[in-house]
Parts: structure tokens; C-alpha cells; sequence
């Protein structure tokens, strides 16, 4: 699986439509739940996702909650996890070029779902840019070290 994907019900209707979207493009998908529109809650599904990409059992992951601040809160005390929440176009690509974020963070009640295809869309098809970018990365790896993580 290459792709490891989760919400709450307030990304639920979301994660729905990026799966089929998703799945249209021939991407392998780990759905984890949550799989109705009762309500949850978010750290339990976040923390799914981000524990498989945090082992190395999935490459990435994308997180769903109504906003995805509380996503991204969670999935951001793994270790190796860099989760962005994105909201526009140039946010999805920087994510990615800049961040190299391994998380995708989407607001189910903010961006709608042909949005948010896009937005996914954009972070899988963007490179990441390395160089002077990877050794500030290198520098959060090294505070989330001595932080123990
Ligand atoms: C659930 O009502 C809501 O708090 C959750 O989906 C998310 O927005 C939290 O950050």
C-alpha cells in the first residue's frame, strides 16, 4: 500500500470522494476508517495513519477532520511525520517542494472535495526540492531527536 488514508466524520464525506478519485488514478489506498458519518474522535483515526507512515509501512498518508487542525496536531507528534494542512494550491505544492510533507491534511467542512482532488492532486505530483530545504529539515529531525522523539 502506498497510500494510507483516514477522517473523522467531519472529513468523512471527504474521504469518501478523495478515495474514489484516488482509486481512479491507480493508486494503492489503506482506508482507515472512520467509515460512517457518527461522530469520532479525530486523535484515534490520525493517530492511524500516522503510525504506519512513521514505521515505514505506508509512504504516505492523508488525514481528514473538519478543519484538520486536530489532525494535524496529532499526527505531528510522530516521529518522522511532517503533516501539512493545506488549503490552497500553493500551499499543496510548497507542502511538498519545500516541506516534503509526508501527511496531507485536508478540512472537510473548509475546501471541497473538486478542491481538495486537486490539492492531492498537486502534493502527489510535486517534487521535492532537496538542497537548502533538506538541511532545514534535517534541522527539525534533529530537534524532534533531542526532544526524544
Ligand atoms: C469535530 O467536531 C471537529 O472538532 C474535528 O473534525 C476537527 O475539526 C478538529 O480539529
Amino acid at each position: 500500500m502506498s497510500i494510507a488514508i483516514a477522517s473523522d466524520h467531519g472529513g468523512f464525506e471527504l474521504k469518501e470522494e478523495i478515495k474514489k478519485f484516488l482509486l481512479e488514478k491507480g493508486e494503492e489506498l489503506l482506508d482507515l476508517g472512520t467509515n460512517t458519518d457518527t461522530a469520532v474522535d479525530y486523535p484515534e483515526y490520525g493517530m492511524k495513519v500516522a503510525e504506519k507512515v512513521s514505521r515505514g509501512e505506508v509512504e504516505k498518508g492523508i488525514l481528514i477532520c473538519g478543519t484538520g487542525i486536530g489532525m494535524s496536531i496529532v499526527a505531528n507528534k510522530f516521529s518522522g511525520i511532517r503533516a501539512a494542512l493545506v488549503t490552497n494550491e500553493f500551499m499543496a505544492r510548497m507542502a511538498k517542494e519545500h516541506n516534503n510533507a509526508n501527511i496531507l491534511v485536508l478540512g472537510g467542512r473548509v475546501t471541497d472535495c473538486d478542491k481538495s482532488c486537486r490539492l492531492v492532486e498537486i502534493w502527489l505530483s510535486t517534487k521535492f526540492a532537496g538542497e537548502r530545504h533538506q538541511r532545514r529539515l534535517d534541522k527539525i529531525k534533529d530537534v524532534e531527536t533531542k526532544l526524544g522523539g
